[in-house]
């Protein structure tokens, strides 16, 4: 929309109190866990702003009111996508993902029957692109070694419209340019009007779900080979990055990889996870079950 076409309320709208930003940042904690620290009180204006507009509701109170006592699902879901950072670009932090090439994918062990499979989990995907460029280096590196193989990946989001959009798989054709061109001409189908869309087949590796990352431990994924979470823990405070980082530990599997954002947790530690060295990067792998033990 267009500043022309914002109604003269919205802009005039004051912003909010202190008992009101209060008010508004305990409702969002406690019902979709998003923190508003008083930092980004300026953020929190902006996206009720919006919302508000959107909706043709002028008054701070009237809509806390609605969604403490009225709205459903749907209504909380367009709030917090407003509320939400969903900034991402295919392959964004290089780092992490050599050492998914070099570290991760060569240890990835054959199964019994030969067919090596990876299980890999991108947490707070926002549209898919880390999810896909994960799963394109997964590919290429099975497609490579050659045999058989089987790997799915999971991406989750608190935000649905996000997550539908990295269902479709479809992005402005300029962010090609952050693919490496291989990748570009295996897994990606280039539309009309500028746009491209990940290949069917990658596609259906990957699955997306509606998922609050503070309850990550309550997720049906435990044994991953792989989990990524950038980017996320920068958004809450220390105590519940430390919270969710736990979380994510449990659901690896031995020798499992955890690679978080560079500088998101420093100085994290857990009981069964080693720092895995790799330049640039923030990784833990998950201890074998008996080193684990003498490590408690
Ligand atoms: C800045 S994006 C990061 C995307 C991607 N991981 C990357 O690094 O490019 C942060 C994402 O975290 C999501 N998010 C924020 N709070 C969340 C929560 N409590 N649970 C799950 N996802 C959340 C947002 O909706 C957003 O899509």
């Amino acid at each position: 929309m267009h500043s022309k076409d914002v109604p003269s309320w919205v802009l005039t709208l004051p912003d909010l109190d202190d008992q009101q930003f209060i008010q508004w940042a305990t409702l969002l904690e406690e019902r979709v866990g998003v923190v508003v620290p008083v930092e980004r009180k300026s953020f929190l204006v902006t996206g009720l702003k919006l919302r508000m507009q959107e909706i043709g509701c002028a008054d701070y109170q009237e809509y806390y009111q609605r969604m403490r006592h009225g709205s459903g699902a749907q209504e909380w879901s367009m709030l917090v996508d407003r509320l939400t950072v969903h900034e991402t670009r295919f392959f964004r932090h290089k780092p992490s993902l050599r050492l998914v090439t070099e570290q991760v994918l060569p240890a990835v062990p054959a199964a019994g029957d030969d067919a090596h499979t990876l299980q890999a989990w991108s947490v707070g995907c926002a549209t898919g692109e880390e999810a896909y460029s994960l799963a394109m280096l997964i590919d290429a590196h099975f497609r490579a070694l050659g045999g058989r193989y089987f790997f799915g990946i999971t991406g989750t989001d608190i935000s649905r419209p996000a997550l539908e959009k990295a269902r479709n798989g479809i992005y402005a054709r300029r962010r090609l340019a952050d693919i490496p061109l291989d990748l570009q001409a295996a897994y990606c189908v280039e539309l009309e009007s500028e746009r491209f869309q990940v290949h069917p087949e990658l596609r259906n590796r990957v699955c997306f779900t509606h998922l609050n990352a503070l309850l990550a431990g309550a997720a049906p994924y435990a044994k991953m080979d792989l989990i990524f979470c950038q980017n996320l823990l920068i958004y809450f405070e220390r105590e519940r990055r430390e919270h969710i980082a736990h979380q994510l530990a449990e659901q690896l599997r031995p020798g499992g990889v955890l690679v978080l954002g560079p500088g998101e947790l420093v100085g994290w530690q857990h009981p069964q996870l080693e720092r895995v060295r790799h330049p640039d990067t923030l990784a833990y792998r998950r201890l074998p079950a008996a080193q684990a033990k003498e490590a408690s």
